[in-house]
């Protein structure tokens, strides 16, 4: 069955929801969110959103800050864009409704700014602890009243539609023309047609053992975005976030580091704080160097963490500062105004993703992106604390307004778009193949791929996960499609592109640190990795391709499709 949209928005997080509330006047718009429509990224954002708002900031602080922890790999011109245009976005959010906390000043109320790692000022917006869960719910209740918006729960993206996977000659660029969308309550693989779509799909923390991320986070975007042709920059980039609750029974904890901006202290079992060894600025340091130095020290001492104590300031503060934070540290039985709290880093955020341009676009016409998915270049080698909500809200404006000139040149595709067709494909045999190889990747990811990295650990990682993503792409193509075995393909993918991107980087630059190559190199400072789907089918996948018709023989209709530019797994 074919959806038509004038805008097809693939995920509903702040990036995907603020775009439709711009461009739904200008024509039809479908969202589609592979769980519940609150579920996303943004629910999960505790800290805030760093923005320049206080007559004692300046976007140059702004600017500075950001660069300085990007460490010499932001792009400047799209730095200064996101801190002049961030305020004037932060506006959109207070008159849609989002209720920042605010704090009385000589008797008039101003916004509660608070701070984290890497600021030289206190700019974080903020909504109590539950910043990202505050704006999810009004952006949602806005998208609700809008009848030209219509939002498909349940549904996943598997792959998107262009002009080259058609076959279509002769064209100077791809084009994209919607995707095909598995509906998971049913089963059943939909075409949705759209003169624009945009890739909002957030990051993919779950290729990791351990993160902070919900599991949603299967880099479903990127992955399909990669496998169109996009480009892709700086997946070497893995932001580690310092303090993730280390905790038996607590799933993907993170314990803000707006805690550390009100003043607690990182410290060894014995009590001892550590951060002044590694950094001037302690335990507010940029989090690439608390997520390394909190390693060294685990290292050092054999312990499974350290801890974070915010005991020293005065209870009331803390139960009314960081409710959500007490709340859960409590049902886990710590009391964290009066004891230390136990935490790991966990990855966290990438700063990679679907390079696109000053107006969110990529280099597929008609695709554009915009927050985690996509790479402005505004985070260059390391992300500064609460600029990512920012970075999503100023690119979904800038590509709404490219978006809208767009849309009125385009016509729906004249090509015929073959609808999904399965073959002759069986259902998986044994579920349990997709949670062992998930599992197999996330523990490569975390033991080679993580904080401190080697060239033995990637070539290792690599090695694997060429292994892992031909046994998968093997059973992709022969097995009923269905929501788990698009996110393993995805994650696979995701992982291969982060390791390549690690081998490439012969240097060690904010969060890509490597043993064997410790310093920076001036000469690449400025230099983006980028890795492109390579233009030739390889020798592995034609076998994988070959087995897959061999056994799917009657209606290889699958393979047909995508053949014709389907090519090599990174
Ligand atoms: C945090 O609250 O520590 C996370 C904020 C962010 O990742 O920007």
């Amino acid at each position: 069955m074919d959806i038509k949209a004038d805008f097809l928005i693939i995920g509903s997080g702040i990036a995907g929801l603020s775009y439709a509330l711009k461009i739904c006047a200008y024509g039809s718009v479908a969202i589609i969110t592979k769980k519940d429509k609150k579920e996303s990224n943004t629910n999960y954002a505790q800290g805030g959103i760093a923005a320049v708002v206080d007559a004692d900031d300046t976007p140059d602080l702004h600017f500075i800050d950001t660069i300085t922890a990007g460490d010499g790999l932001c792009k400047t011109d799209i730095v200064r864009i996101v801190v002049t245009e961030g305020p004037e976005r932060v506006r959109d959010l207070v008159n849609w409704g989002v209720p920042f906390s605010r704090r009385k000043k000589n008797k008039t109320s101003e916004f509660d700014l608070g701070r984290e790692g890497g600021h030289s000022r206190r700019r974080i917006l903020h909504v109590k602890d539950l910043t990202g869960q505050e704006i999810e719910k009004i952006l949602v209740q806005k998208v609700n009243e809008n009848p030209g918006i219509k939002i498909y729960e349940d549904h996943i993206c598997i792959d998107l539609i262009t002009a080259k996977k058609l076959g279509q000659k002769n064209i100077s660029k791809n084009i994209c023309y919607g995707a095909y969308v598995l509906d998971r309550a049913t089963g059943k693989v939909l075409t949705f047609v759209s003169k624009v779509t945009l890739l909002a799909t957030g990051g993919a923390g779950k290729t990791y053992l351990y993160t902070t991320n919900p599991d949603i986070s299967t880099g479903d975007g990127l992955a399909a975005a990669y496998r169109a042709g996009a480009r892709i920059a700086n997946m070497e980039f893995i932001q580690f976030h310092p303090t993730c609750l280390y905790h038996a029974d607590a799933k993907n904890f993170l314990i803000s580091e707006a805690v550390r901006g009100e003043g607690a202290i990182l410290r060894l079992r014995d009590g001892t704080p550590f951060m002044a060894k590694y950094h001037e600025l302690k335990d507010l340091a940029p989090r690439d160097i608390v997520a390394r130095a909190i390693d060294a020290e685990l290292k050092k001492s054999g312990d499974n963490c350290v801890y974070l104590d915010i005991s020293h300031r005065r209870s009331s503060f803390i139960k009314s500062r960081f409710p959500n934070l007490y709340k859960k540290c409590l049902s886990f039985g710590l009391d964290m105004t009066s004891q230390p709290i136990p935490v790991v880093p966990a990855a966290h955020y990438i700063c990679g993703g679907v390079l696109t341009d000053d107006y969110g676009e990529t280099n597929i016409t008609g695709l554009f992106a915009s927050g985690e998915v996509a790479c402005t270049g505004l985070h260059g080698a390391n992300r500064l604390a609460s600029n990512s909500l920012l970075e999503a809200l100023v690119f979904s404006h800038r590509a709404a307004i490219k978006s809208i000139q767009q849309v009125h040149r385009r016509n729906y595709p004249k090509v015929a778009i073959p609808p999904w067709d399965s073959g002759n494909a069986l259902d998986i045999e044994d579920l349990v193949v997709i949670s062992h190889n998930w599992d197999e990747i996330r523990r490569l990811m975390w033991n080679y791929v993580g904080i401190v990295r080697t060239n033995k650990r990637l070539e290792r990682a690599w090695a694997r996960i060429q292994m892992l993503q031909k046994e998968i792409t093997e059973y992709y193509w022969n097995s009923i499609i269905t929501s788990d075995l698009i996110e393993l393909r995805n994650i696979a993918t995701v992982a291969g592109i982060i390791i390549a991107s690690a081998l490439r980087r012969k240097e060690s630059r904010g969060l890509h640190y490597t043993i064997d190559y410790p310093k920076k190199v001036a000469r690449l400072a400025q230099v983006d990795t980028i890795i492109k789907v390579r233009p030739r089918i390889s020798a592995v996948l034609n076998r994988v391709i070959s087995t897959a018709k061999a056994r799917n023989k009657s209606k290889p209709s699958r393979f047909s499709l995508f053949s014709t530019v389907r090519k090599e797994e990174v």
